[in-house]
């Protein structure tokens, strides 16, 4: 009876009046919430038009979300979108109220994004060379926006702090969108956030950019002369956030292949790959659109991550 009912369950999914929820774990407006938007309506239409919305359940670095998938119904109603947090946050708190391990399907990974060093709109600073300059000047009085430790703007700040061997005040947001206002209105003076959402503001001269995260210049046209932050001086310096979907550990396995395929093909929608080029990220086309392949590189970067989050000593609980 048992198997019978799973079975029917599966076929009928997804069921005509049942909305998919993608929670996802920061602010609306930020990047991964545009990331989440985009693959929601490509996949939706891979679905035959079906009905998929965004939960923005922010807060706690990410984990607040995170939390709520994993102790959802596994029906493939209710899954996770989210980014590097998934890797970063077993080591930033003490008490993770969920195993990343255990208690997730793993669906699929689907885009990966640089990430940007941009400033206040006043700052007395207009490229790195004169930007360095000035934190060293004002050393124990610089600030730097972040969604929380472990979120992707915390990582890529941590290291920019730990290279020039300088301390920042580090001043937690839900996400990067609240923290993107404080920032243009002159509150903060310093973040690094992901392409996606700091092309639009450089492109209104709403904030200033220094550098870009990836290993070499990006072709994007509004970043195209901004210089990567190895060739600003910042040796090894690299930091690249990818974004994945999960559903609850138990989902029948009947409904993760469906969700599956319908992610396979949002990432070859030429719509998805076009915003997602216009944000300067790249559309992941490997074997980490498979559960299994997405689960062994987030484990990976679990591991490469844990010893560099312990050395540095910072918890999010
Ligand atoms: C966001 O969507 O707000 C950011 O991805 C948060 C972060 O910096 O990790």
């Amino acid at each position: 009876v048992m198997c019978v009912s799973v079975n029917a369950f599966a076929q009928d999914y997804p069921a005509t009046n049942k909305t998919i929820t993608f929670v996802l774990p920061y602010a609306a407006g930020g990047p991964t919430d545009k990331a989440a938007r985009d693959l929601a309506q490509s996949m939706s239409k891979a679905m035959g038009g079906h009905s998929i919305v965004i939960d923005n359940a922010a807060g706690a670095s990410g984990s607040i979300g995170a939390n709520k998938v994993a102790k959802a119904a596994p029906d493939g109603y209710t899954l996770l979108f989210t980014h590097i947090a998934q890797a970063t946050l077993p080591s930033f708190f003490r008490n993770l109220p969920y195993n990343v391990e255990k208690d997730f399907e793993y669906l699929g990974l689907v885009s990966e994004n640089p990430m940007n060093l941009i400033g206040r709109p006043s700052l007395p600073a207009n490229n790195m060379a004169e930007l360095v300059s000035w934190i060293n000047a004002n050393k124990g009085k610089i600030n730097i926006s972040n969604a929380g430790p472990g979120s992707a703007s915390h990582l890529c700040g941590m290291l920019f702090q730990s290279t020039l061997k300088v301390d920042m005040t580090s001043v937690p947001y839900k996400g990067t969108a609240p923290a993107m206002t404080d920032l243009i209105g002159g509150q903060v003076d310093l973040m690094c956030d992901q392409t996606t959402t700091t092309i639009p503001q450089i492109e209104g001269k709403k904030v200033k950019s220094f550098a870009v995260t990836t290993p070499t210049r990006l072709s994007s046209p509004v970043l195209k002369d901004m210089p990567t932050m190895q060739e600003a001086g910042l040796k090894d310096f690299t930091v690249t956030i990818w974004q994945g979907l999960y559903a609850p550990k138990g989902t029948p396995a009947a409904v993760l292949k469906k969700l599956n395929d319908a992610l396979k093909v949002a990432v070859k929608d030429p719509e998805f790959i076009r915003k997602q080029d216009a944000g300067g990220a790249s559309v992941i086309n490997d074997a980490r659109n498979d559960p299994a392949g997405h689960k062994a590189f987030v484990m990976s970067e679990v591991a490469k991550w844990a010893p560099i989050i312990k050395a540095a000593g910072v918890y999010a609980d």
